[in-house]
């Protein structure tokens, strides 16, 4: 319950929407007028065998109340939760403050809106996230897909010759292999993951985007056989005191925690990788903004070649690239 509505029904104040939302009180409704306006004027219970309203009943609340009431939410969040409710804009949300909310849409706003005050992230209230300008279905068993990511695609298209093999490595809700095989459907693309959950999600987003990829199940590279001309990994690399692990408790843990230092899952890849890259391939891994000159003497150990790092939109270091070791 919130704050506003709190104070509301301790103050004593009528609450003339909860009757709408409850169904056991339901007789209450009065035939051929508004129910709230009747029960404003009077308390007298209607005749029991008045039926339900119809669904086009008026509303009792309009946007603007809901929106003021739920205050302690994000403007720009709670403006984003009534376009997707009323399935609008949110311009228009803004323009038309004054339309009214049917019972169900109050019901799922309210809804929303404390998955929100949970610190549930709005892809998950949507099920869907924008990645490199396509919709992709994502739920609690999958990362949601960050802009920073985006790099790892176009670096991966601007190193992509024609028919390669490419490999992405967790692939979550499958943002970085269907977005490359939309782009290049001359590439023979291949995404695993340990997760049967986040598989089946990306397995989804591929029916929806047409993107014929081959999914695999399975730890690392022991998911798969033969030899790639790219590989891409985004893996878990979190390290696992860090508060931020608590401030994205909505996602999946075992997307985001690299263990001790972060980078147990990058040295896995990094040492698997080797054995897989066909000759001049390129191997290229996302990571934590602290964490280049660790991942890079990781490759360098393993003998791997042109190692590069390069900076994300905001100016941090996040992605390292590598040719394979020398035979
Ligand atoms: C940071 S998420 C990246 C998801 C997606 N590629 C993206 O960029 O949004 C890491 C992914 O690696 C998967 N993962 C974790 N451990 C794994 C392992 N041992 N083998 C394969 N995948 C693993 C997780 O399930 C998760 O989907």
């Amino acid at each position: 319950m919130d704050e506003a509505y709190r104070q509301a029904s301790a103050s004593g104040s009528p609450d003339p929407f909860s009757i709408m939302e409850q169904p056991n009180k339901r007789d209450n409704f009065v035939c051929g007028e508004p129910t709230v306006d009747r029960l404003r004027r009077s308390r007298v219970p209607a005749p029991k065998s008045c039926p339900p309203p119809p669904p086009s009943y008026p509303a009792q609340m309009t946007l603007a109340a809901w929106l003021a009431l739920n205050h302690d939410i994000d403007r720009i969040d709670r403006e984003l939760l009534a376009a997707h409710v009323l399935e609008t804009t949110r311009a228009q949300v803004i323009a038309r403050p004054d339309r009214p909310l049917m019972p169900p849409q109050r019901q799922s706003l309210n809804g929303l809106a404390a998955r929100r005050r949970r610190g549930e992230p709005m892809a998950y209230l949507f099920g869907a996230k924008e990645f490199f300008g396509l919709a992709f279905k994502v739920n609690p068993s999958v990362l949601v897909p960050r802009p920073e990511t985006e790099l790892l695609v176009e670096f991966a298209l601007a190193k992509a010759k024609p028919g390669d093999r490419v490999l992405d490595l967790g692939t979550g809700s499958g943002c970085i292999a269907i977005t490359l095989k939309a782009q290049r459907p001359d590439l023979q693309v291949t995404a695993t993951d340990l997760s049967a959950t986040a598989l089946q999600v990306a397995a989804e987003n591929a029916a929806r985007h047409h993107a014929d990829i081959a999914f695999l199940r399975g730890d690392w590279l022991k998911a798969v056989r033969g030899q790639f001309d790219l590989i891409l990994a985004n893996p878990p690399y979190v390290a696992d005191l860090e508060p931020a692990l608590t401030a994205l408790r909505h996602e999946p843990q075992e997307a985001l925690n690299g263990g001790d230092g972060g980078l147990d899952a990058i040295k896995a890849i990094i040492y698997e990788a080797a054995d897989q890259l066909s000759p001049r391939a390129w191997l290229c891994l996302e990571h934590g903004h602290d964490q280049a000159p660790a991942v890079a003497a990781q490759l360098r150990m393993r003998g791997y070649q042109g190692i590069a790092t390069e900076q994300d939109l905001a100016g941090q270091p996040r992605l390292t690239s590598c040719l394979r070791p020398n035979p």
